[in-house]
């Protein structure tokens, strides 16, 4: 199989691309951001699924580069309110108030009801136009407040184990967290397919 030496990631999140470079670069394999490669594309997100969503942001990238594509597509899916915000935790309300509007409507969910978890889904299109996906899960609950100043969206209401993400390093959050164990599905499946 013929060797990536560059992998075009869909999303200008600073984040996401460290996460990326760190697995990716153990491969000799360069992760590009869509700002530096001079591409301006925000597809419409109107899959029902994580996988959906994906397939849909790495397509409109692919088909635009005609390169070697990741793209992910993730959510907090909340038992007691039905796997609610799932698909749409982007879109749940503006960053800042995301944790504060998800806690109030949980106001009343007891202990024991307040399961929730992370999924996330990577597309991943290789030069040829190939397509393979990649799933992750974290599983845990939602707290009773906001702790912790690292991370971003919902990770300061989202307890693994007695602490929440934010309250995590990037490292251990990455450990256990639904993206690294997708991350982790894709760098194994590109190291048996393109490793050296
Ligand atoms: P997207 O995957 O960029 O479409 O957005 C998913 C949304 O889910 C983000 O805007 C966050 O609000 C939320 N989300 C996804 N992954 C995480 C995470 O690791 N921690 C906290 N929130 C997350």
């Amino acid at each position: 199989m013929s060797r990536i030496k560059e992998i075009v990631m869909a999303t200008n999140n600073a984040n996401k691309l460290r996460e990326a470079r760190e697995i990716f670069s153990l491969l000799g394999i360069e992760v590009v951001s869509m700002r530096e490669s001079d591409i301006e594309c925000d597809p419409e997100e109107t899959g029902e699924t994580f996988e959906e969503n994906a397939l849909i942001k790495a397509k409109a990238v692919h088909d635009i580069t005609g390169r070697a594509v990741i793209a992910d597509d993730s959510g907090l899916c909340v038992d007691a309110l039905g796997g609610r915000p799932g698909v749409y935790s982007a879109r749940y309300a503006p960053n800042e108030e995301k944790c504060s509007k998800l806690l109030d409507e949980m106001k009343n969910i007891p202990d024991c009801d307040r399961t929730a978890y992370f999924e996330c889904c990577i597309a991943f299109i290789d030069d040829k136009g190939e397509y393979k996906s990649f799933s992750g899960r974290c599983t845990g609950r939602i707290g009773y407040e906001e702790k912790g100043t690292n991370g971003f969206g919902y990770d300061p209401i989202f307890l693994y184990g007695d602490k929440t993400l934010a309250e995590m390093s990037p490292d251990e959050k990455n450990s256990i967290s639904h993206r690294g164990a997708a991350m982790r599905e894709l760098y194994k499946y590109l190291k048996e397919s393109y490793g050296e």
